[in-house]
């Protein structure tokens, strides 16, 4: 996890960017806005050359997640990007030509990073129409879960340290923004069948343990 600022200003959301490396290679999801595309480049190079950085993912096309894309890609003009196939006449608009991206099907699909296999996982019209989760099945660490961006005030912690509290904080934008009540039954389905050791949101601290259940049986 890259971004946690508590410097930022309070008119923009506070957003998760993970790298996920395996035998010199990584991927990056959801990188993010343009106003923390720097932030997070100085925090890759601290931990690894970014020429390593092979590909981007971007779980939905809202500009939290991806409006950085063309600085991405500034940096380098080759590196492909995941997207959720419905969104492949928007998401261009942030940047990138036809061979940038990679578009997901409505099932979800797997891939590989340097031999690490991962997978898109539907969660459409959570929040957007058009939506993946990431699971690392090595790992047992699922990514970018839909989670609110409602966070406790004063909030940095890295992991849930206080389940009610966070919950409280989220259950506004829930009732909001999580609209279909067919598509949050369908998703709980799926995921209460996967090993999961940890949940990370796009906002927010991770879920450890049996606070990730805790949340799958919240959220239903
Ligand atoms: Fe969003």
């Amino acid at each position: 996890m890259i971004a946690r600022d508590p410097e930022k200003p309070n008119f923009l959301i506070d957003t998760n960017e993970y790298l996920i490396s395996y035998n010199g290679k990584s991927i990056l999801t959801d990188p993010g806005g343009i106003e923390i595309f720097s932030a997070v480049f100085t925090a890759i190079s601290s931990v690894e050359n970014p020429e390593s950085l092979t590909a981007l993912f971007a779980s939905h096309q809202d500009p939290d997640i991806i409006s950085s894309l063309s600085m991405w890609l500034e940096f380098n003009p080759a590196l492909p990007c995941y997207i959720p196939w419905l969104w492949a006449g928007f998401i261009p608009h942030f940047g990138g030509n036809k061979e940038t991206f990679i578009p997901i099907a409505d099932s979800g699909m797997l891939f590989s990073l340097n031999g690490l296999q991962l997978e898109a996982v539907p969660a459409h019209y959570l929040h957007s129409s058009g939506n993946c989760n990431l699971y690392d099945s090595t790992a047992k660490i699922f990514f970018l879960v839909i989670f609110g961006a409602a966070l406790p005030e004063n909030e940095t912690d890295i992991f849930v340290k206080d389940f009610d509290r966070v919950i409280k904080a989220a259950e506004g934008f829930h009732r909001r923004w999580m609209g279909s009540e067919v598509a949050k039954k369908e998703w709980c389905e799926r995921v209460s069948k996967m090993e999961i050791d940890m949940m990370c949101p796009r906002h927010g601290a991770s879920f450890l343990g049996a606070d990730v259940e805790r949340f799958i049986n919240w959220f239903l």
